[in-house]
């Protein structure tokens, strides 16, 4: 009999074309280009093996248990992997794997320093000044903004995106780097001049902080109100990782009293929605020096079709009874 996979939404092919290449799977792939809700995950994948999901899938037990029990592994479209309940899979004997590649780290390191540097020269506002016409003519005090170069950076998390990051400031930028983590690396210490600090250090010392910590409890509000007290009021923060590890209610009052000077972020505490609160989405839209993309910094064509590939690679080898690569 043919392993069934579930796809819960259209991903780059890549990946699909892997399974579908193969005699022994069917692969089924979501005809629309939406998320889904439990009640459609659990309808279409029912009878499963595999269930390729995205990071906008809650899955908890419930519909693994919906699926049933020939359910063999969750094969998570992304890094990030706080959208499972690991806990309810464990439970259940069901594998879970997440997309960590080459390319990843690179691009979220990119978008991250577009952040920095769109912070840093105003581009958003210097956009919409020429977009409106405002733009009258060369002026010695016309939309002043910060240098990049020999500023120090705080890295919050120094995993492989963190080190991404640091790569491009050091050799790129000729910043100095200050980082926090659960563990030192002298290695990397070395290599790029870098200094360990605790997190109050490095924010009291920053010129930017970014963020590359996996969301869970710990890291949960991690720069919440306290923190931001901490910052430079010359200081840019950025946040590529995952929304809740700010406290955006906080972040909106620190902007408001200029404890930080500005903000660039990717990703929202209440994610899809910009602002947890009304006056928070309206202070966010509107304040000049906050940048927010929609979740897209691994966007690229590359990394989106690297980490299709890779989803592919570990149902492959769950439904082939071997361990997948990217175990979680
Ligand atoms: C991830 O992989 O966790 C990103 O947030 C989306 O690519």
């Amino acid at each position: 009999m043919k392993k069934k996979i579930y796809v819960t939404r259209q991903i780059p092919e890549a990946g699909i074309k892997m399974l579908k290449a193969r005699k022994d799977f069917d692969v089924k792939v979501s005809p629309y280009d939406s998320v889904l809700s439990a009640r459609e995950i659990v309808k279409d994948a029912k009878g499963c093996d595999a269930l390729l999901c995205l990071l906008t899938d809650r899955i908890d037990g419930k519909i693994l248990d919906g699926i049933g029990k020939q359910l063999k592994i969750v094969a998570n479209y992304a890094v990030g992997f706080n959208n499972i309940n690991l806990e309810d899979a464990k439970k259940r004997g069901v594998m879970v794997t997440n997309t960590p590649g080459k390319l990843i780290s690179k691009s979220v390191a990119e978008h991250t320093f577009a952040l920095m540097m769109g912070l840093a020269k105003r581009m958003v506002e210097a956009d919409k000044f020429m977009r409106t016409g405002k733009y009258k003519g060369w002026g010695p005090l016309l939309l002043l903004g910060s240098d990049v170069h020999d500023k120090t950076l705080g890295i919050v998390g120094l995993g492989n995106i963190g080190t991404e990051v640091v790569h491009r400031a050091v050799n790129g930028f000729g910043m100095r780097v200050i980082y926090t983590d659960l563990k030192r690396n002298r290695e990397f210490e070395k290599k790029y001049k870098a200094k360990y600090a605790t997190l109050p250090e490095l924010l009291k010392n920053s010129d930017f902080v970014t963020l590359h910590v996996p969301l869970l409890k710990a890291t949960h509000h991690l720069m919440g109100a306290k923190q931001f007290k901490m910052m430079k009021k010359s200081a840019f923060l950025i946040n590529t990782s995952r929304g809740p590890v700010v406290d955006e209610g906080a972040l909106v009052k620190a902007l408001k009293a200029k404890e930080l000077a500005g903000v660039g972020l990717d990703v929202y505490e209440c994610e899809p929605k910009l602002g947890c609160t009304v006056f928070d989405r309206n202070f966010l839209r509107n304040a000049q020096n906050v940048i927010i993309t929609p979740h897209i910094a691994s966007a690229s064509f590359e990394t989106r079709s690297e980490m299709s590939e890779i989803a592919a690679r570990n149902i492959i080898a769950a439904l082939s009874g071997k361990k997948p690569p990217n175990l979680v």
